[in-house]
């Protein structure tokens, strides 16, 4: 997802964060209309190598372009697999590896709607409202194949629902109404100066440079997923 109004801010990191795989290549991101963003990812089998690979590619592309989440499909591989890097409610960080995602929602009077701005890598510059629960929990597999559940409000829980939705083919223009879907399609058009073909790759990160154990500089009001 991105933002339209940048805040600058060092957040805490949550203890269950991750180690990152370090080391990978910024790749293009893959647009909205590509044939692997539309249907349903195949599953991850091999923990190897490869994979790890494929992660730290994922994490350096995501911070290329100051996204706060990326799946494989947004950088052209078909494999179930994203990653994250995201602000809960409380603006704690949370970073995370998840592989053959499957999200659980809040049923019944437990579930609240969330209508906050959402925006995607592979349709960048644009932002518009998409109601979702307003909190989500997503278990998988880690880098190792071991099991893993993440769970979270605000920022987080948009996040993990957007995210897993990409490893199944679904972009959330797909959950937009028709004008909903317009008003993106402009502000997408209006930016596409800032996004060239090849985006993010020499771009840089003006966002995510200054990593590190006491926490990352991040602007959280408007991110890109
Ligand atoms: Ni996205």
């Amino acid at each position: 997802m991105a933002g339209t109004e940048p805040e600058e801010r060092t957040a805490p990191v949550s203890p269950a964060s991750v180690e990152l795989p370090q080391g990978g290549t910024v790749h293009a991101v893959v647009r909205w209309g590509t044939d692997v963003m539309h249907r349903p990812a195949r599953p991850v089998t091999a923990y190897d190598e490869e994979l790890r690979t494929l992660v730290a590619d994922m994490f350096a592309t995501m911070y290329a372009a100051d996204g706060v989440g990326l799946a494989a499909c947004q950088i052209g591989v078909d494999r179930a697999v994203f990653v994250y890097d995201c602000p809960d409610e409380s603006g704690t960080l949370h970073r995370g590896i998840v592989c053959n995602p499957v999200v659980e929602l809040p049923e019944g009077r437990a579930r609240r709607l969330d209508d906050s701005d959402e925006g995607c890598l592979s349709y960048p510059g644009a932002f518009v409202e998409c109601a979702r629960p307003d909190w989500a929990r997503v278990r998988g597999q880690g880098l190792d194949g071991e099991d893993v559940v993440y769970e979270g409000d605000g920022l987080l829980a948009r996040c993990l629902q957007h995210e897993t939705d990409h490893t199944q083919g679904t972009v959330f223009g797909d959950r937009l109404n028709d004008r909903a879907r317009k008003k993106l399609r402009k502000q997408m058009e209006a930016a596409a100066e800032d996004y060239p073909r090849g985006w993010p790759v020499g771009a840089g990160s003006a966002r995510r440079s200054a990593s590190g154990p006491g926490g990352t500089a991040i602007d959280v009001d408007h991110v890109d997923l």
